[in-house]
């Protein structure tokens, strides 16, 4: 397994390489990730380059057994680039250019910036293809879909819309141009939406979109470089996970395998779902294992920093990845840099650059993982349930959110995913359009953008078996962002025995006080439970009411959440947001049941398990995320390969503590 750190050899002095290099093949690392942002030292004029520093560092840290991933560095361009090319630097919507002194300021539609990135690739690559110990690259650094407003973006938005609709007619019928009486009748007509609140639907989604690829683009022309002249070395990026404004499965398309950079939010300690849930993400964009391309070191922060991992943090987060499906892991940083906007982001080591405490647990946790590696080597997680991420749903939703605070991200998604945690369930997290036949349970949060044949891909779904959980917003709006002209849910209604003939937010605009509706479950669900944020007053048509609005009059004839039996398959609706945990827990026990998915086990309140199988091999990994000791029911007479003990049917972890047993 490679596991080891991002590293900066040029932030300090030659003499320290050594050490460094020792230290980390003394800790058990086997690979680095470095210069992506050393444009500068690597052309430091245009045209001329000079490899000579990372010819160095590569060299002594071969003497050490340890490989280096490649960053190409154009995330932070070189002040010379600024200097003669004013056209690089992105525009803001007020059309001034952004400032040069940052990093990722960068127009990725300029012709200048382009070609300046084709020829940096090119040298680099031309120059490391044969150096022994790099193995591989990472593209740019984190791409997030940022948009630019200059004169060069409007047009290539203009011919990206021409290439797509063909026709001003189809655009304008697809866009509904008519409102406003906004219709074009010439390409270059088509604006720019310079915020998210006032402009067309239509035009706001394909904005977006339009981003997301031009991003693409840049990126598959140094992909298609470093194929060329590096074929034998792998390609990848370091995603941001959840980050809401580019397609990652589009992007990862063209990599090998996709990576992202996990800085857990260190608050007080709490249960990890939201590391464990980008994982799965993560793991989704290629639908195959991935790598933790930057991982939590220690503090972090720009300005004000966050707490400190405490003993036994570094390792659990970095069990919790390996059990999600991570291949290969690095630590950001290997030492907190003396210099620049980034001192206070703390590396394994600090300032003082001394193997302390942080680096001797990360030594630890690099020992361990390549220990069980053999174990681990050619198993993944095989979840029995997706959950649907849409892009086009979330860049729409962006501009139309539909109520205030429509948080789908950090808490929606959520409610169902750490009901499915909780319940010792492993989740896959895919595209709607993706192959469902391999899970018995789909749940499809916030569906938002639904063309017909999605709606009839999950139709199909359930006629064949399987168990799909929808809720509120589902299949509101058409490719292009139209409002479908059909009672809600649509193509829908007969899989989930529904109608919705009204709906309403329940949050208010314009300074209304929001409002709350009681529900009670009245089959299968039991208890009282608090509706926020949105309703739909739901009519049955065939379903079965698991809950309903009871405290309002004018709600009583209406259904919160429902069950439907259709053709082989179920099909539930919620069509609410519950504030208690406990709803979705009840929920999820019920769609499990009915969907026959039984967890390995059911970990107590702050436990996570999670399993890896394939080449003949299962893992179970358990994780105590909580400070006090667990004591968790196991299948007994299996092997732990920490400690390398059989199993009693129960196992005990201290805080912060990590078991692996064997099943097969
Ligand atoms: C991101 C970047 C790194 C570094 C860290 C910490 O993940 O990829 O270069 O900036 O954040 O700020
Ligand atoms: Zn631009």
């Amino acid at each position: 397994m490679r596991i080891g750190v991002d590293y900066y050899p040029e932030h300090w002095p030659k003499e320290r390489w050594l050490t460094d290099a020792r230290l980390m093949k003394e800790a058990g690392f086997n690979v680095v990730r470095m210069g992506e942002f050393a444009w500068v030292f690597m052309e430091p004029e245009e045209g001329r380059y000079d490899f000579s520093l990372f010819d160095e560092a590569l060299e002594i840290l071969a003497r050490h057994d340890i490989a280096a991933i490649l960053g190409t560095p154009t995330g932070s361009m070189p002040a010379w680039v600024a200097r003669k090319y004013p056209d690089c630097a992105a525009m803001k919507p007020d059309r001034q250019r952004r400032n040069w002194g940052i990093r990722k300021t960068n127009c990725f539609s300029s012709g200048t910036y382009r070609l300046l990135s084709e020829r940096i690739t090119r040298a680099m690559a031309e120059h490391f293809k044969n150096t022994p110990n790099v193995i591989g690259w990472q593209t740019d650094n984190e791409f997030d879909g940022n948009p630019c407003y200059c004169d060069s973006c409007r047009a290539n938005f203009q011919d990206w819309c021409r290439a797509k609709y063909g026709t001003l007619d189809a655009l304008n019928r697809a866009w509904g141009t008519h409102f406003w009486g906004h219709r074009y009748g010439a390409w270059n007509e088509i604006t720019l939406p310079e915020e998210q609140h006032s402009y067309n639907p239509g035009l706001w989604l394909d904005w977006k979109r339009f981003n997301s690829w031009l991003q693409v683009q840049f990126q598959r022309d140094q992909v298609r470089i470093l194929r060329e002249v590096c074929p034998h070395h792998f390609v990848t990026h370091n995603t941001m996970s959840f980050h809401p404004s580019i397609n990652y499965r589009d992007l990862c398309a063209d990599l090998d395998f996709a990576s992202w950079d996990n800085y857990p939010v260190f608050g007080p300690p709490q249960i990890l779902y939201n590391a464990a849930c980008a994982a799965d993400l993560v793991r989704g964009f290629k639908q195959k294992n991935f790598w933790v391309m930057e991982q939590t070191a220690g503090p972090g922060g720009w300005g004000a920093f966050g707490r400190n991992p405490w003993p036994g943090e570094i390792r659990l987060i970095a069990y919790q990845q390996l059990a999600h499906g991570c291949d290969g892991m690095l630590w950001f940083n290997w030492r907190a840099c003396t210099a620049g906007r980034e001192q206070y982001w703390h590396g394994l080591l600090g300032h003082d650059g001394l193997p302390l405490r942080r680096y001797r647990e990360a030594a630890q946790t690099a020992h361990e993982f390549r220990k069980l590696w053999p174990e681990v080597e050619g198993t993944t997680v095989r979840a029995p349930v997706a959950i649907l991420y849409d892009y086009d749903s979330i860049f729409a939703q962006e501009s139309q959110p539909s109520f205030e605070n429509n948080t789908y991200i950090q808490d929606h998604l959520r409610r169902y995913y750490d009901a499915l945690f909780r319940a010792g369930v492993n989740v896959d997290i895919v595209a709607p359009t993706a192959d469902l036949s391999r899970y018995a349970v789909v749940i499809a949060p916030q569906l938002y953008v639904l063309p017909d044949a999605t709606a009839h891909h999950l139709a199909e779904y359930v006629r064949k078996g399987g168990v799909l959980v929808a809720d509120i917003r589902l299949g509101v709006k058409t490719e292009t962002s139209l409002c479908h002209d059909r009672t809600l849910p649509g193509l829908l209604s007969d899989t989930l025995g529904i109608v919705i003939e009204e709906y309403e937010s329940l949050t208010g605009i314009w300074g209304a006080k929001p409002s709350e509706y009681r529900v009670v479950g009245r089959r299968d669900i039991s208890g009282t439970f608090t509706a926020f944020g949105f309703a739909d007053w739901i009519t049955p048509r065939g379903a079965d009411v698991l809950a309903g609005y009871s405290d309002r009059w004018h709600m009583e004839p209406f259904a919160a959440a429902t069950r439907h039996r259709s053709g082989n398959g179920w099909g539930y609706y919620v069509g609410t947001i519950l504030r208690e945990p406990e709803f979705y827990d009840q929920l999820i026990g019920d769609v499990l049941a009915k969907a026959n998915v039984t967890g390995i086990l059911r970990p107590p309140v702050g436990v996570e398990v999670s399993v890896r199988e394939g080449a003949g091999k299962k893992l179970l990994f358990i994780l105590n995320e909580t400070e006090q000791e667990q004591t968790i029911a196991v299948p007994s007479g299996k092997r732990e390969l920490l400690s390398g003990q059989l199993t009693e049917s129960k196992l005990t972890l201290p805080r912060f503590g990590v078991a692996v047993v064997k099943l097969a």
